[in-house]
């Protein structure tokens, strides 16, 4: 959601700056812009994606700048409300990450004052707030700015008389990257791997002044100091290496990611809390939801410890409290819903765990314990590694409260996965891509399977499909099912069986085309099923990770076909730091 880079060092800045934003465009992408830094600050700011620039204009000099990629809240994407933002004599240049939720009354004021604005974004009144406090040094004017404002912020500001960054943190991340005489400011350290692994995640309440090759870091009046960390994920994570596309490359990663966010868990990384707890809440959004829900599922049948399930977007006007242990799982750690329900629970002194792919994130400062994923940085907007990570490490932690019952399953997840990633799908791609609605049915653990493959499936081909557990559909969307709704079912063998056979049955009898997922010589399911897509006889585990990477590949090829934005799909944005 916006992503913000700066750079101060002896590179010229402009080039930097647009490699830096191609690699944070995930967070968001609808328009961008640049400020450099020679004799006065120069802007370049243009509605649409960064990757489609190829020339940059020759005023960018400078080896200072910074710059912006958007994900719009307060105003339409567009040139003028493209960041940065400047003051009114245009020697104030900002860029923002979050949203300040008081600039209405700030900037009637400020207009009052005689300032005149130019965009409709909330940001805008940072600069002109910063240029009334300036006389001669931006640390100052930006210190005493900050008190003014409410919301969330990571903000870089240049002024033209100086050769420094400020940039401030609250609530929205910020990285500082420490090279050799050049420092960077960003979002997150994507756009850092090509130039230092030496990083400093800022805190809230921390403001930087940043020159090149320098920097101070101060919290309150006084500097502070601040550890440098060292970062393993590399350049190469966050290239494409011959995929067409991201998500491809990151769901072909996924038989070496589920292997690895298995065996990050062990019984000496398990927090004392999941030990001991009589029950547990699980928040997340989206995807992140839906490995909570299979986790609830799952955690129930083996260990019969309750589990409730919120939406982190809806668990705040939830007025029953909740006081065992609660874990937000979130693959950005920033996702400001699920943050909010994690501290609500710190607030009524619940323990929390945060599952998350991401080391320092806003989730890991919160939560008192943190399950790390370890599936390496996600570049495509729509997940698919992550949230695999994050149903192997939910996995292990149930097989672990259940003391290894699952060990032998799990210990096949890598090479399952691998054999089916060259299932051949190429009737049910056409069968999908010419429908304009889809249903996608499945019962118990498969239910929140066919809710993530069906969310794969809307957010990267445009397609209508909803999901729904296959019991429910006659109870109202059976009116809409005719030849023109194609059916997708996983339907092996387990507890749910027969009755879902018979619920396909149901289905078909209204007409629609049915692609199933299931046992390839399965004779009943292939006397009903258009297409039948199979699924490897195996543990049911195994089976929740080898449909859920079938329709990955399914909404991919689907929107591959369709000519769609696979990675960057409209409106969309990677993580969410908004409520
Ligand atoms: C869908 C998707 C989203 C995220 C959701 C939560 O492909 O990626 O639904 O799962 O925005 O994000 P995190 O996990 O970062 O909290």
């Amino acid at each position: 959601m916006c992503g913000i880079f700066g750079y101060a060092g002896f590179r010229i800045a402009a080039p930097v700056l647009v490699e830096g934003l191609k690699r944070l465009e995930y967070r968001g992408y609808d328009s961008f812009g640049i400020a450099t830094l020679a004799e006065k600050i120069s802007i370049y700011k243009k509605a649409g994606k960064v990757s489609a620039v190829s020339n940059l204009p020759d005023s960018l000099q400078g080896t200072l700048g910074i710059s912006h990629t958007r994900w719009a809240t307060h105003g339409i994407p567009s040139d003028i409300n493209a960041h940065p933002h400047l003051d009114c004599n245009e020697e104030i240049a900002v860029v923002h990450n979050g949203i300040i939720e008081n600039y209405a009354g700030l900037k009637r004021d400020l207009i009052e004052r005689g300032h005149i604005f130019r965009s409709e974004t909330d940001t805008e009144v940072i600069a002109h707030l910063i240029e009334e406090a300036y006389s001669d040094d931006l640390l100052h004017a930006v210190k005493s700015v900050l008190p003014l404002l409410t919301g969330s912020y990571a903000i870089l500001v240049i002024s033209a008389g100086e050769e420094r960054i400020i940039a401030a943190r609250n609530q929205s991340p910020l990285v500082l990257g420490i090279g050799d005489g050049e420092i960077f400011a960003a979002s997150d350290i994507t756009p850092l791997l090509e130039y230092t692994s030496r990083v400093i995640y800022l805190d809230d309440g921390d403001i930087a002044d940043i020159r090149p090759g320098e920097y101070t870091i101060y919290n309150g009046d006084s500097p502070i100091e601040k550890t440098i960390s060292e970062i393993t994920w590399t350049q190469d994570t966050v290239m494409k290496s011959g995929f067409p596309h991201f998500m491809l490359k990151e769901i072909f990663e996924q038989p070496d990611v589920i292997h690895h966010a298995i065996h990050s868990i062990t019984e000496e990384t398990l927090p004392q809390s999941l030990l001991n707890a009589n029950s547990i809440m699980v928040v997340g959004c989206g995807s992140s939801y839906h490995a909570g829900m299979i986790f609830r599922y799952l955690l129930e049948s083996a260990c019969g410890i309750p589990v409730r399930l919120e939406l982190g977007s809806e668990y705040k006007y939830s007025a029953v409290p909740f006081n065992d242990v609660i874990i937000g799982v979130s693959q950005s750690g920033e996702t400001a819903d699920t943050l909010a329900a994690i501290k609500k629970g710190i607030c009524n002194n619940v323990k929390t765990v945060a599952v998350t792919n991401v080391l320092n994130s806003s989730i890991t400062r919160s939560a008192h314990d943190t399950l790390l994923m370890h599936a390496g940085p996600e570049i495509s907007v729509a997940s698919s590694k992550s949230f695999i990570a994050q149903v192997g490490v939910l996995m292990q932690v149930i097989n672990l409260l259940a003391g290894g019952t699952c060990t032998e399953a799990l210990s096949h997840a890598r090479q399952a996965i691998e054999q089916i990633l060259i299932t051949d799908l190429s009737k049910a791609v056409d069968l999908c891509s010419n429908a304009e609605h889809l249903f996608y049915v499945g019962r118990g653990v498969f239910y929140p399977v066919m809710m993530e493959g069906a969310l794969k499936m809307k957010e990267i081909s445009y397609i209508h499909a909803e999901a729904y557990a296959a019991g429910e559909l006659k109870h109202g969307p059976f009116a809409l099912l005719s030849p023109q709704t194609p059916v997708i079912a996983v339907c092996v063998p387990g507890t749910a069986y027969e009755v879902m056979l018979g619920n396909l049955k149901e289905m078909k009898s209204r007409g629609t085309p049915l692609i199933a997922l299931g046992i390839q010589d399965d004779i009943d399911l292939n006397d009903i099923a258009d297409i039948l897509i199979p699924v490897p006889e195996a543990h049911p585990w195994i089976q929740v990770l080898t449909t859920t990477v079938l329709l990955q590949l399914l909404a991919y090829h689907t929107a591959d076909s369709l000519g769609r934005e696979i990675d960057m799909p409209r409106n969309l944005a990677k993580s969410v730091t908004v409520e």
